[in-house]
């Protein structure tokens, strides 16, 4: 009498009937903590993994955040920088750059705007300009407060002292976004000019947590030097450290910096590590960056159905726009605009999920 084979137990979650679950992606979505030399060979295995981590990714978003995408007007307020970080398009060596820099009252009437269009968080992003002192900044963000008292304000203007974070936090900042970039140390330094150190990148971090920030941590993927043993140390990393927020984008060559003949980073890996950051932090809040947007015209799209769950339109004054070019060909005449945020919201739609009007804060377990 001849057996019939055995078919694997559908459990639902492998992407076919057929195959078995990755235990790996199992453990991951029970809440295990992963060692580096799984991370390795998941994301070794990458191209058969995708789909079943991407569904596992959503899952597990679904459960804390339910299908809302949360949205952050971006106001990228100056484009002057004093650090010179090789991959950067506005690194300060780029003299063929067009500098500009928004006025207090220029940034806070676009939160204004933006308060119109539904936006409860705002992000002022910039280059490290000295031009706004700690008294400047702090300044703004009472304003914005004061008009807005409903609204998070982000900040994400890079390296600064502990005391200027503690002042910005008096002023009312709520969140800070500030990319480690690698965690790798002799990477790091590849990346980034010698008078930039890793340690005090990481002393940033550890003070804006401290004073009780929720922190936005993340890297690029696809810059140069990386390697798969970096991106499995940048996953043990992140869930040790445990931010609030992760921002992944694939490294983009800008032509008027030293890597402007490097490859770009791929969608299609940004797009796993994004699943397994979800699988790996919950709760965490994570963009569909604007990167991704750049690389593949569906690229924000695909990010929520890998389990983001944070579009961040942009919100600055269009005459700016395109000259906060951190990359070559960055996204900044279409759907990413914060006024096109009704077709944004159609295109969200059509992933099953929706842009909600909320401050879209970090939630814990269970709140
Ligand atoms: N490609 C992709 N991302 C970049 N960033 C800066 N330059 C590039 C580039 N060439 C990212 C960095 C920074 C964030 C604001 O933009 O990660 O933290």
């Amino acid at each position: 009498m001849s057996e019939e084979p055995q078919k694997p137990l559908d459990t639902g979650m492998a992407p076919n009937p057929e195959m078995a679950p990755d235990p790996r992606l199992e453990r991951l979505y029970r809440g295990e903590k992963l060692q580096r030399e799984d991370y390795l060979e998941l994301i070794r295995s990458r191209d058969d993994l995708r789909k079943e981590a991407s569904i596992l990714a959503c899952r597990v978003r679904d459960r804390i955040y339910g299908r809302q995408v949360f949205v952050r007007g971006l106001i990228e307020f100056t484009n002057h920088c004093r650090n010179n970080c090789h991959y950067c398009g506005i690194r300060a060596d780029n003299k063929k750059l067009s500098r500009y820099r928004l006025a207090p009252a220029e940034i806070e009437d676009c939160t204004d705007a933006g308060y119109k269009l539904g936006f409860r968080t705002f992000v002022l992003q910039g280059g490290e300009d000295p031009y706004y002192t700690d008294e400047v900044l702090s300044g703004i963000v009472r304003e914005i407060k004061r008009r807005h008292p409903d609204c998070a304000v982000t900040l994400s203007v890079g390296e600064r002292s502990v005391e200027s974070y503690r002042k910005l936090r008096e002023a009312g900042t709520d969140r800070y976004l500030l990319r480690h970039e690698t965690v790798n140390k002799r990477h790091y330094e590849k990346l980034h000019p010698k008078a930039m150190s890793y340690d005090n990148r990481m002393r940033c971090l550890k003070e804006l947590k401290e004073l009780g920030y929720q922190v936005g941590a993340g890297f690029m993927v696809g810059s140069p030097g990386q390697t798969d043993d970096d991106l499995a140390d940048e996953l043990v990393f992140l869930g040790e450290l445990s931010p609030e927020m992760v921002g992944i984008g694939p490294f983009i060559p800008h032509k008027d910096t030293p890597y402007r003949d490097e490859p770009a980073g791929s969608a299609e890996l940004t797009l796993f590590l994004l699943s397994l950051i979800r699988l790996t932090l919950p709760t965490a809040l994570i963009p569909a960056t604007t990167a991704l947007g750049t690389i593949d015209p569906l690229g924000r799209e695909k990010g929520i159905e890998a389990g983001a769950n944070v579009l961040m339109p942009n919100l600055s004054p269009a005459e700016v726009r395109g000259k906060y070019m951190l990359y070559d060909n960055k996204i900044c005449t279409g759907d990413e605009a914060a006024q096109a945020i009704s077709r944004l919201k159609e295109r969200v739609r059509k992933t099953g999920c929706e842009i909600v009007e909320s401050r879209g804060d970090h939630k814990d377990w269970g709140e």
